[in-house]
């Protein structure tokens, strides 16, 4: 009991006051006033230090959120913009090891947490460079994840950026929630689907989600699309391959006897039938990419790896989709009030 900080008692059973210095609990009590202080007025001012933010969604996971928030991000880096990829899933963070940052320290100063960089000067804060190892289970609830999701909101010191893009865990849970209500000025959400119909539904939650909200949804980012082959065969001749249904796949060769063949590895165009379906933005398409699989698991992106590859344009296009939106746009109702 002797070190309780509670319970002070003299041997003769007589109640002394706490032995802890009054005045240095006051002045943890004003630090920590201070600091919440600092931190308000830090995330009061990010408007103004970062242009546009951009909140990534999914309603059911492993479609590809982080992979392609990532992409996002790297694709607009490359264009030269100053750019923040903020990674807020506490229970499985994984951009860090997708960017090769995996082993990165951070810097704290004046209780500001700086960002690691990445590639293309890229500045990255995830949760897993606060956690002692990849394999360190975090098993925060409610009010604790709550208040450390608002640490990082308001003690990373991003400086100016054009944008910031934020990952989430899958779901429309409170991290999105407290993020959405704490940050000031995020342009809007956008929704990452498979084509698959289950994905698809739950595309719809993130959709409603978003609308409940009341935050503009930019549009719905169709990922794992189609699977592209390549071959050669005589020259203007037909080609037939089976597909992975095991119905037969034709096309024509061209005049240097080349043919390429788009699989639809899962059911194709849902991500687009969802969004006309739901009147929100379809921003495009990503194709099934195991260069994408090899990337994560060797820390170099697949933008990175084959910068002018067809995954790292069909990332330009999306970006200049989603630029033309933020940019004003040219469809005002795109935007929901
Ligand atoms: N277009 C693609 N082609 C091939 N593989 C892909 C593609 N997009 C993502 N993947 C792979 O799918 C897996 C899940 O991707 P990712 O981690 O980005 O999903 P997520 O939605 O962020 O998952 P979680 O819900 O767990 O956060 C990874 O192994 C990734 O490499
Ligand atoms: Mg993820």
């Amino acid at each position: 009991m002797a070190d309780s900080p509670i319970s002070h008692h003299s041997p003769d059973g007589i109640q002394q006051p706490p032995q802890t210095d009054p005045s240095n609990e006051q002045r943890a009590q004003m630090e920590q006033a201070y600091q919440q202080i600092q931190r308000k007025m830090r995330i009061s001012k990010m408007d103004e230090g970062i242009k546009h933010k951009v909140m990534v969604l999914s309603g059911k996971g492993g479609v590809g959120k982080s992979t392609v928030a990532t992409g996002l991000a790297l694709s607009l880096a490359r264009q030269g913009k100053k750019v923040g990829l903020m990674d807020i899933d506490i229970t499985g963070p994984n951009v860090p090891k997708m960017l090769g940052l995996g082993d990165a320290d951070l810097n704290v100063e004046d209780g500001q947490i700086f960002p690691a960089i990445g590639p293309h000067g890229l500045k990255v804060i995830s949760m897993a460079f606060l956690l002692d190892g990849p394999d360190t289970p975090v098993i925060w609830r409610g009010p604790i994840k709550l208040g450390a999701i608002q640490q990082f909101i308001g003690d990373v010191a991003w400086g100016d950026l054009d944008a910031l893009v934020i990952d989430f865990p899958p779901g429309t849970g409170d991290e999105p929630l407290t993020v959405s209500q704490s940050m000031p000025g995020i342009d809007g959400v956008v929704i990452v689907t498979t084509p698959q119909e289950v994905a698809l539904l739950d595309s719809r939650k993130s959709i409603n989600f978003a609308k409940t909200i009341s935050l503009p949804i930019l549009g719905v980012i169709e990922n794992m699309r189609g699977y592209t082959i390549r071959g050669t065969a005589e020259p203007n001749t037909k080609v037939s391959v089976i597909g992975p249904s095991g119905v037969p796949l034709e096309c024509n060769t061209d005049e240097g006897g080349n043919w390429t063949l788009t699989l639809d590895v899962f059911k194709s165009g849902g991500g687009e039938a969802s969004s006309i379906d739901l009147e929100v933005p379809f921003l495009g398409s990503l194709p099934f990419d195991p260069g994408i699989v090899r990337g994560g698991d060797d820390g170099v992106h697949r933008i990175i790896a084959d910068p002018e590859g067809e995954t790292a344009r069909a990332f330009d296009s999306i970006v200049a989709r989603i630029t033309e939106e933020l940019e004003g746009g040219s469809d005002q109702s795109l935007r929901i009030t």
